[in-house]
């Protein structure tokens, strides 16, 4: 089969690789019609996580169960699926609590796993014509339609994007009525603004300085904010005071909930052409309101083989400590836990109440993966999330 494979720093190439077999008798192996590049490749991508050469990469498959183990009962081959990101058992500890991506049993002596992905266990990734599922019963969420219908974008988006956009709102404990500010406008923070909105948010701003960024921010509902037109912090604060802070509530004109959907690779907003790991927490420090929340859905990550000036190789960064203790904040971290939201995010696709695709810019197939991870890494020509058809 055909598969994309990390060659080296920003290095990628189109494979012949040995097809995804049946490996226990709970796997299944499917046939994928979409898989979608993440920003999370783009760590790999760029040289930074220790990725070895020879890596399938890619952990947002969407597609037709080709083949099902003995032990597999509740899926069935023909089965249209999305998988989440990260894999997991069903069934032990975490994940009897809904904590799928600390899952105890597939990285044997530590937690959590997913496809692809450098250190986070030895499971072959989804931008290839075919992918070994582990657990499968328990992995493949089962979709309506056929392969390649209108809702196919949706539907490879409850593989990660759109689910992380909602785990984000959930770590900032979100409720309707919040004011919420978003850093990033990439398919995560985009989709964790359509996630508050969809949960009632009274306001939603996102912070990018890419200008069809923006845009995709307005066009979804969300007030864009340019960090490259002066301090988004004081960009918020003077929107939310000419909107009107009631009589008394003057204090409370930053947010209640601040979502980090940028991660360690953060821009320094003085010079975008450095990176500043400490920028989105600071900024978001200052923002959000005396007992607000914070979210930290954009990915620190533990190996840095080469940190920017205020990080550190191990991600020990720089915190502003003092104003979170004293506005009271609570901070929220982490990987999504998939299988919290998958069905109930797959159920509002299908009634029509969320169409996550509206992030999508462009599709190819496995051949176009290396152009599209090139344009991607410098988030140039309007590219935000990109589709692979496999097959
Ligand atoms: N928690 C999870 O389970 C999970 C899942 C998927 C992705 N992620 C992480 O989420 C992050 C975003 O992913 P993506 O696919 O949207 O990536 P992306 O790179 O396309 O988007 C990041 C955006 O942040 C913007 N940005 C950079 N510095 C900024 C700053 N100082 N202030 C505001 N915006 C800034 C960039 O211009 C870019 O548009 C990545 O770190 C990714 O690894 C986490
Ligand atoms: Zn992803
Ligand atoms: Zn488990």
């Amino acid at each position: 089969m055909k598969a994309v494979v990390y060659e080296g720093t920003r290095e990628v190439g189109v494979h012949d690789v040995a097809d995804a077999e049946i490996e226990e008798p709970t796997d299944v192996v499917v046939r994928l019609t979409s898989s979608a590049i993440c920003g999370t490749d783009l760590h790999m991508y760029d040289g930074r996580t220790g990725a070895e050469p020879g890596l399938v990469i890619g952990h947002e498959p969407l597609g037709v169960v080709e083949r099902a183990g003995d032990a597999v009962s509740v899926v069935k081959q023909g089965d249209r699926v999305v998988i989440p990101t990260h894999l997991f058992c069903g069934l032990c500890f975490n994940c009897r609590r809904g904590y799928t991506a600390a899952c105890l049993r597939v990285r044997p002596g530590s937690f959590g796993a997913a496809y692809g992905y450098a250190g986070m266990g030895a499971y072959r990734g989804a931008q290839a014509q075919l992918l070994r599922v582990p657990f499968a019963d328990a992995n493949c969420v089962r979709v309506p339609g056929e392969p390649l219908d209108d809702l196919e974008d949706d539907f490879v988006l409850l593989a990660d994007a759109f689910v992380t956009g909602w785990h984000a709102t959930e770590l900032a404990r979100m409720e309707a009525g919040a004011t919420v500010a978003v850093f990033g406008a990439g398919a995560i923070g985009l989709l964790a603004a359509y996630s508050a909105l969809i949960r009632g948010a009274a306001e939603v701003y996102v912070v990018d300085y890419i200008h069809e960024r923006l845009d995709k921010a307005g066009q979804i509902g969300a007030t864009p904010v340019d960090f490259s037109k002066g301090d988004p912090v004081e960009q918020i604060r003077e929107h939310r005071r000419r909107a009107g802070v009631p009589i008394g509530e003057e204090p409370m004109d930053g947010v209640s909930k601040g979502i980090d959907a940028v991660g360690f690779q953060a821009k320094d907003r003085g010079d975008p052409t450095r990176e500043n790991p400490t920028q989105v927490i600071s900024d978001l420090a200052r923002l959000v309101d005396p007992t607000g929340n914070i979210a930290v859905a954009g990915v620190y990550a533990q190996k840095d083989l080469d940190p920017a000036p205020d990080g550190t190789a191990d991600g020990h960064i720089r915190a502003p400590w003092a104003t979170l203790f004293d506005k009271g904040v609570s901070v929220g971290f982490g990987r999504t836990h998939d299988r919290r939201y998958t069905t109930m995010l797959r159920d509002l696709v299908v009634a029509g109440r969320a169409r996550p695709s509206a992030v999508v810019t462009n599709h190819g197939t496995l051949e176009d993966a290396p152009n599209l991870f090139k344009i991607f890494d410098r988030r140039a020509d309007g590219i935000v999330k990109a589709v692979l058809r496999p097959n």
